[in-house]
């Protein structure tokens, strides 16, 4: 039996998942799945990736803790990951006290191997927001094509990688401020200390060739030290013997593999060094995408050898998702939450998708959704789950539920045992596709058996009850070797199946024993087709989730500080009919507006004159006033009060407008 521990890159605690995202957890998942068929002692464990300061802002916005969001998040994940039948045996979060051990323990080994040293460095800084900035969180022109609002890493526009401090005009995307540059002591990991030792790990076998190929890239630029502390404020782990310096959340964050399995091991009364030790015989497997490749195949293993741990045994990167042939984009809806999948479609179906389009390299995988309903339409309804409805019937009715005693034709049921080790073999190197063309070659076998046997027609003649039980019972238990065969990939499916067969869970070396004079249980449709219009409806639903978020957070000095409740209700905002719009002589921005009150007129001045150059088109519409604003004066009269409007100026105010039934006069609170 062989000891195997499985990882999915840990997701970060401030968003949402995405279909995009379980590319990955599916993969994983059916791998795990079928290491535990297979008899082997196999845990998959995660945990949210909790620190950092994305999710430290995150917070602030929210006006909640960070510990909250983390909470929150993480029930919203794992109830997304039960949901898509995701089986971790543990889920756990980087901000934790395993890991808050371990990461000390860490970094206090490489610091006494001399792996860490301490620099003065120069960093953007938010005077404002009194924060040093990351690269992602500082904006402005690009230095070499002139782009404007481009991130301070990359731009957008020409591709250009630079330093934050080379942007010009550069702005806080938090504050909107001028960043400053500051002094600051940091903490580096020395990764070039373990060239060698990389180099030799990544030519050996323990990542894809393309990958390692990817790497000596790298190593041919060189190996530079890592930044691994970030200054406070930070939501992370404080620095033994440096108050104010924090662990970088990258350093961290795969640590929380170990820590997730530490807590595990609490839960089970397993032994920690048993999978963690140097030396340890049990195997050790990431599943990443390809854009985390440079932590997991660098930074990782050099960690990890400098505190003297074992390294993993294979790393394995993924592509990432598009939807029909395109990036996943928020205005086409192809951005889609697995959420907004889960209230509209059943998991094993992309499941089922993603296992059908996923081989063992690193190439992107296309979702595309006509492809995705006839795929699964005609693979798992027309033909496996086809198979079973089929035969049941009959075996049911005119069999009392029970499975003859032979097997009808020995050969053709051996033939799909022997398919097994072939199939196992491609779920073992993750050619799942391989692995779906040759079950469903077997399907296509099955109901071949069944289209040349007729049991509808045999069903009907009279003395062939024999021979109808028969075709039936053999359909049946090429079925179970089927359903055997895809219980990695759909386990709901497989479930329901079972409880057909009246079978316990099928490990893989059962798949290929026939069920014989065996009783079963009433058919029930194991799945139904996929709607199309349920997945247009999920399409729909996706633009209406970009649609309810807001579309930049305002800066923070355009938002205001609290109020209570009385202050509120100190301002008089009634509705108001436009009854005059005009232009004013002499006046850039100005409107002079006469508004009805319900009886009473105001006259009020409004900056709103590039918003609405054709004034007079106002007149009649209601709109909201602050009718108790102390009166004005102003170069051209008097203003007794203000009109609301939306919006960051120019041509871009929105004059508020009540609902229909509003009128003049009326309050509004
Ligand atoms: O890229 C990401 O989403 C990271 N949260 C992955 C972390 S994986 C591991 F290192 F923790
Ligand atoms: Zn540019």
């Amino acid at each position: 039996m062989r000891k195997i521990l499985v990882t999915s890159a840990l997701p970060y605690a401030n968003a949402p998942l995405h279909i995009g995202h379980m590319v990955e957890y599916t993969q994983t998942d059916i791998w795990a799945r079928f290491q535990k068929m297979r008899g082997h002692q196999c845990w998959y464990i995660c945990a949210d990736d909790a620190h950092g300061t994305p999710i430290m802002l995150h917070a602030r916005q929210k006006g909640i803790s960070p510990e909250e969001l983390v909470a929150r998040m993480s029930e919203e994940h794992q109830a997304d990951f039960r949901d898509f039948r995701i089986g971790f045996d543990n889920y756990h979060s980087t901000h934790s006290e395993e890991n808050r051990e371990l990461a000390e323990l860490i970094y206090r080994r490489n610091l006494e191997g001399g792996h860490i040293v301490a620099r003065t460095i120069t960093q953007l800084y938010d005077p404002e927001e009194g924060i040093f900035l990351p690269d992602r969180f500082i904006k402005g022109e690009c230095p070499r094509c002139g782009a404007a609002d481009q991130y301070g890493d990359s731009c957008e526009a020409c591709g250009a990688t630079y330093s934050p401090t080379e942007l010009r005009n550069p702005y806080s995307a938090v504050s909107g401020a001028t960043p400053v540059e500051k002094e600051t002591e940091h903490l580096f990991f020395r990764l070039q200390d373990f060239e060698e030792m990389l180099k030799a790990w990544t030519r050996g076998g323990h990542l894809q060739p393309e990958v390692a190929n990817k790497l000596d890239e790298w190593f041919e630029a060189g190996l530079r030290e890592w930044d691994i502390s970030r200054d406070a404020p930070y939501f992370g782990f404080e620095i033994p013997d440096h108050p104010g310096k924090y662990f970088y959340v990258w350093l961290d964050a795969p640590i929380g593999y170990m820590a997730s399995f530490k807590n595990l091991c609490g839960k089970k009364g397993l032994d920690f060094d048993d999978y963690w030790a140097e030396g340890s015989d049990a195997e050790l497997y990431h599943f990443i995408g390809k854009d985390i490749i440079y932590f997991h195949a660098l930074f990782w293993p050099a960690m990890l050898h400098g505190a003297g741990f074992r390294k993993p045994t294979t790393i394995h990167a993924h592509g990432f998702l598009t939807v029909n042939g395109q990036k996943m984009s928020k205005s086409r809806g192809s951005f889609i939450q697995a959420r907004t999948y889960l209230d509209h479609l059943d998991p094993e179906y992309l499941r089922y998708y993603f296992a059908a389009k996923l081989g063992p390299g690193v190439d992107d995988i296309d979702l595309n959704l006509d492809d995705f309903v006839q795929r699964v339409n005609s693979d798992l309804v027309g033909k496996v789950v086809n198979i079973a409805s089929r035969c049941a019937g009959f075996v049911t009715k005119r069999f009392e539920g029970r499975l003859a005693a032979e097997l009808a034709e020995p050969e053709l049921f051996q033939r799909f045992v022997d398919a097994g080790e072939a199939i196992a073999e491609d779920y073992e190197r993750r050619r799942y596709n391989r692995a779906v063309r040759e079950i469903m070659k077997l399907a296509d076998l099955a109901n071949q058996y069944i289209d040349e046997k007729r049991p509808w027609v045999v069903a009907k003649e009279a003395g062939r009850e024999a021979e109808l039980h028969a075709i039936c019972s053999m359909g049946l238990n090429l079925f179970k070797v089927l359903i055997g065969y895809l219980r990695p990939i759909l386990p709901g499916t497989a479930e329901k199946a079972e409880a057909f067969l009246k079978i316990a869970p099928q490990r893989w070396a059962e798949i290929g024993d026939p069920l014989l004079d065996h009783p079963i249980e009433k058919f029930k449709p194991l799945m139904t087709r996929v709607d199309p219009k349920k997945v247009e409806a999920m399409v729909e639903a996706s633009k209406e989730d970009m649609a309810a978020k807001p579309q930049k957070p305002a800066p923070a000095e355009e938002r205001a500080a609290t109020i209570d409740y009385d202050d509120f209700a100190k301002v008089d905002l009634r509705i108001a009919r436009i009854e005059k719009a005009e232009r004013v002589e002499g006046a850039d921005k100005l409107l002079r507006l006469i508004l009805d009150l319900g009886g009473e007129k105001r006259n009020v001045f409004a900056g709103i004159k590039a918003a609405y150059p054709e004034p007079e088109k106002l007149e009649g519409r209601l709109t909201v006033m602050v009718a108790n604003l102390a009166p004005r004066k102003m170069k051209f009269g008097i203003s007794e009060g203000m009109v609301l409007a939306a919006g960051p100026g120019g041509e871009e105010i929105y004059l508020l407008s009540p609902d229909s039934g509003a009128r003049p006069g009326m309050r509004v609170k």
